[in-house]
């Protein structure tokens, strides 16, 4: 009998349940195949709850979902509820009180998936961005004065510790090393410009660096870098940067990799609780109609089962998302991949 693992399930809102579901399906299946048992629990925290009882995470939310081993998410976002409030309330709350102090998030173009960068395929897009996911501009530091009147003032600052900073690039150079590709870490700043921040980020990269000489070390500002990303994405292994350099990147990321039908990502802390989810939102609009496309959360659970060491397991689910989609959907896209969303969750789950 194989290990056990505790996971927290939480589908969230519109799309969000029905993608988590399909995960859920493939797990199952790498669980039966692989030797290793799962014991799912459902929270049902996003916007209905929120709208029902007023509270957007209960008291003991923390306590209970650090009772699991991980946590998977299909989506917060729900369009009766004024943005921000879930988003701030579930989705950033989760990730700083269990300090999942990074958002990884690999950037794959598979096999016959289409790009809109022309003239490149999946020999040139294979990266992985390593977003800082607790600090920055996301810390909620600042305030308003005045608000509402032509003297308004508002201020939103960008907190970076040495600490924070120096664990995500840690973690960076380690994982290029694991990676084992081209053995390269990417620092995306804005050293020109933010002088204080980036500064502290650049003498933190090159210290650690030092610790890595194995690993060759590369600087992009983040214009730049949004350049490169599709100008020359095979320039880039790992990237390392701030978190809300990592939120912009990273979609333009998953556009190139074929939509955010297909970007996952997890939002990790080495040593406590983690929690995956694909990187796209709630979608509200092709709620309950099976036509969203489940690869983004099955490429989140195939994260989270390597996460936890199944790393078997997690390479068979990665060859079935990559045999699903180079033989059989006609597209990424919601409503034209050519079969439904449990079809592809099907699909997926008969592979492994
Ligand atoms: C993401 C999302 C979130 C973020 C939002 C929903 C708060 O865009 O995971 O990238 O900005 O981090
Ligand atoms: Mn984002």
């Amino acid at each position: 009998m194989g290990k056990t693992y505790k996971i927290a399930v939480m589908g969230g809102d519109g799309t969000g349940p029905e993608v988590a579901a399909e995960g859920v399906k493939v797990l199952k299946a790498a669980a039966d195949k692989f030797n290793f048992n799962l014991e799912l629990t459902d929270f049902d925290y996003g916007g209905d709850r929120y709208m029902r009882t007023g509270e957007v995470l209960p008291d003991n939310a923390v306590e209970e979902l650090t009772k699991h081993d991980a946590i998977f998410l299909g989506a917060i976002g729900h369009p009766d509820v004024k943005p921000g409030i879930l988003e701030k309330g579930i989705l950033l709350s989760l990730r700083f009180a269990l300090d999942q102090y990074i958002n990884l998030r690999p950037v794959i173009l598979y096999p016959n998936v289409d790009t809109p960068i022309k003239d490149k395929g999946p020999e040139d897009i294979d990266f992985v961005v390593v977003r800082e996911n607790t600090e920055g501009l996301y810390a909620g530091a600042g305030g308003v004065l005045k608000k509402g009147t032509p003297d308004e003032v508002a201020i939103q600052e960008s907190i970076n510790t040495r600490k924070g900073v120096e664990r995500c690039i840690r973690f960076a150079f380690e994982y290029a090393r694991k990676r084992n590709k081209r053995k390269q870490v990417t620092l995306c700043g804005k050293t020109n410009v933010l002088t204080f921040a980036f500064d502290l980020w650049e003498r933190a990269f090159y210290e650690v660096a030092k610790e890595y000489p194995d690993i060759k070390t590369d600087y992009a500002h983040v214009d730049a870098t949004c350049m490169w990303m599709v100008k020359n994405p095979e320039w880039f292994d790992v990237i390392v940067t701030d978190n809300m350099f990592g939120d912009i990147i990273t979609d333009l990321g998953a556009m190139i990799q074929g939509g955010m039908g297909i970007a996952a990502g997890g939002n990790i802390n080495p040593e406590g609780v983690s929690m995956f989810e694909p990187i796209g939102g709630s979608a509200p609009k092709y709620t309950g109609k099976n036509i969203i496309n489940p690869l983004a959360a099955i490429g989140a659970a195939q994260m989270m089962l390597d996460h936890l060491g199944e790393s078997e397991a997690a390479l068979a689910i990665e060859n079935a998302i990559r045999w699903v989609v180079a033989e059989k959907l006609d597209s990424l896209s919601a409503g034209k991949m050519g079969y439904g969303t449990r079809e592809v969750g099907d699909l997926v789950a008969g592979a492994v």
